[in-house]
C-alpha cells in the first residue's frame, strides 16, 4: 500500500464540493468521465432486468449474449472476426486490467507504459508484484510508446507493453502503421501486448486500430464507460489469447464471481442501431468541444504540443504562467471556481508544467471557464 498512490485531483474534488456546500458555482473540467446521461435505452434494458427481480450471478466470463454482441461489435467496427470464448466481461475496464495482469504477470516482471498516463495502471501492476517501467514521453512520439522507444528501453526482465491510443492525459493516437509496428516490436522481443482501448469510438481526426486487426495474441481492455457513457453501471470487457482463455475464466471466477448482472443486459441494448447513432451524436459534440477549448487554450497562451485527435482531454502545457501546475490547480479553483487536473496525477515526467482539461462539460459552461481563467491569469 505504500507504494500505492492516491489521486490528486481527488483532493480537488473535495475542495470543490465543499465550495459548492457554500454556494459557489464551479465549473467541472477535473473529471474523467462524460457529462451525457446512460443513454435511455440503455437504462431502460437495466431496469427491465431488475423489475423481474431475477437478479442473480451469471457466468463469470460474462452473460453469452453479451460476449456474442461484443465480439460482433469488432466485426463491424474493426472487420475483426473475434471467438466470443476470447471475450470476458468485467467491471469495468478497471476489472480487465486486474484480470489481464493477474493472468499474466508473474511477480517481479516489469510492464512498460507511457510517463504520462492514466494513473491507475501502475497500481494494477503493483497489485501482482509486478513493476511498472516507465518511459517518458512527449509530443515527438505523439506521446506514446513508438516500436523505436520500445526496442530502445527494453530490459531483459520487461514482460510486455502497455499502450493506449487514444491516451488519457494527452488524447493522442499512435496513428497508421505506427501502432501495428509497436505490436510488431514488442512480439518480437517475446513480450505481451496489452491494449487499453477504452476511448475508441471517441476518436476525431484519424482512426484508432484496435490491437486485434495486427494479432490475436494481444490483450485488449475496453469498457462501455466512456463511449458508451456508463461509467457508473460498472461493466467492461476484456480480449485474451487463445491460451489465456482457461486461466481468465479461472480468475475471473475467483475474484469477481460475475459482473453486475443489470448492468450487463442493459449493456447489451448498447449495439442497437438507434443507441449508435445517438452516441455518433454524442461524439459530434465532443469534436466541437474539442476544437472550442483547444483554439481557446492556444489563445490563452497554453502550449499544445500535440493537438488531441481523441478522448475528451486537453494536456495543455502551463508553463508561461506557471512551474507548479498543482499549485495553479488549486489556486484556480480557490479564486475562480473552475476544476480542472494537475500533470502529477499522470506521472512525473513534466508534470508540474501540464495541466489536463476535461471537455466534460458544455461549451457554454467552457466559455465561462475561459472567462474566468483569463481573469485569473491576469491577476
Ligand atoms: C485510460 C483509462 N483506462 C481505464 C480506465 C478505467 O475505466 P473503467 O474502469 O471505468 O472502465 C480509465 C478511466 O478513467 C481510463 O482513463
Amino acid at each position: 500500500m505504500q507504494g500505492i498512490s492516491a489521486f490528486y485531483v481527488m483532493e480537488l474534488l473535495q475542495r470543490a464540493k465543499e465550495l459548492e456546500r457554500e454556494g459557489r458555482d464551479v465549473i467541472h473540467m477535473e473529471i474523467g468521465e462524460p457529462d451525457f446521461p446512460t443513454p435511455k435505452a440503455v437504462i431502460d434494458a437495466g431496469r427491465a432486468l431488475l423489475r423481474t427481480g431475477d437478479v442473480k450471478y451469471t457466468a463469470a466470463a460474462g452473460l453469452p449474449e453479451l460476449r456474442a454482441c461484443i465480439a460482433r461489435h469488432y466485426q463491424d467496427a474493426y472487420g475483426v472476426t473475434l471467438d466470443p470464448r476470447r471475450v470476458f466481461v468485467t467491471p469495468g475496464a478497471s476489472g480487465a486490467f486486474l484480470l489481464a495482469f493477474g493472468i499474466s504477470l508473474n511477480p517481479g516482471e516489469q510492464v512498460m507504459m507511457a510517463d504520462p498516463c492514466y494513473p491507475c495502471n501502475d497500481n494494477f501492476v503493483r497489485l501482482f508484484n509486478g513493476h511498472t517501467h516507465f518511459v517518458d514521453v512527449d509530443a515527438g512520439s505523439a506521446y506514446q510508446l513508438t516500436a523505436e522507444l520500445i526496442a530502445k528501453h527494453w530490459r531483459s526482465d520487461s514482460k510486455g507493453v502497455l499502450l493506449a491510443s487514444p491516451s488519457n492525459p494527452t488524447g493522442t493516437l499512435l496513428g497508421g502503421n505506427d501502432f501495428n509496428r509497436a505490436i510488431e516490436q514488442v512480439h518480437s522481443l517475446g513480450g505481451c501486448f496489452y491494449s487499453d482501448e477504452i476511448y475508441h469510438g471517441l476518436v476525431y481526426d484519424g482512426r484508432a486500430a484496435s490491437a486485434l486487426e495486427s494479432s490475436d495474441d494481444v490483450f485488449v481492455i475496453n469498457s462501455f464507460s466512456k463511449y458508451f457513457g456508463m461509467t457508473g453501471w460498472r461493466v467492461g470487457w476484456l480480449v485474451v489469447p487463445d491460451d489465456f482463455i482457461e486461466a481468465a475464466e479461472k480468475l475471473a471466477q475467483n475474484i469477481f464471481i460475475s459482473t453486475p448482472t443489470h448492468s450487463q443486459y442493459a449493456a447489451l441494448a448498447s449495439f442497437t442501431p438507434e443507441n449508435m447513432a445517438e452516441l455518433e451524436r454524442r461524439r459530434l459534440e465532443f469534436k466541437e468541444r474539442r476544437d472550442f477549448l483547444y483554439e481557446n487554450l492556444l489563445k490563452l497562451g497554453f502550449k499544445i504540443a500535440c493537438k488531441p485527435e481523441g478522448a475528451f482531454y486537453v494536456y495543455a502545457d502551463c508553463s508561461a504562467f506557471t512551474d507548479d501546475s498543482f499549485e495553479f490547480a488549486r489556486q484556480l479553483l480557490e479564486q475562480e471556481g473552475v476544476a480542472v487536473t494537475p500533470g502529477r496525477d499522470f506521472g512525473h515526467y513534466l508534470a508540474d508544467r501540464h495541466i489536463r482539461f476535461a471537455y466534460t462539460a458544455s461549451v457554454d459552461r467552457m466559455a465561462s471557464a475561459l472567462k474566468r481563467l483569463e481573469r485569473f491569469l491576469c491577476r
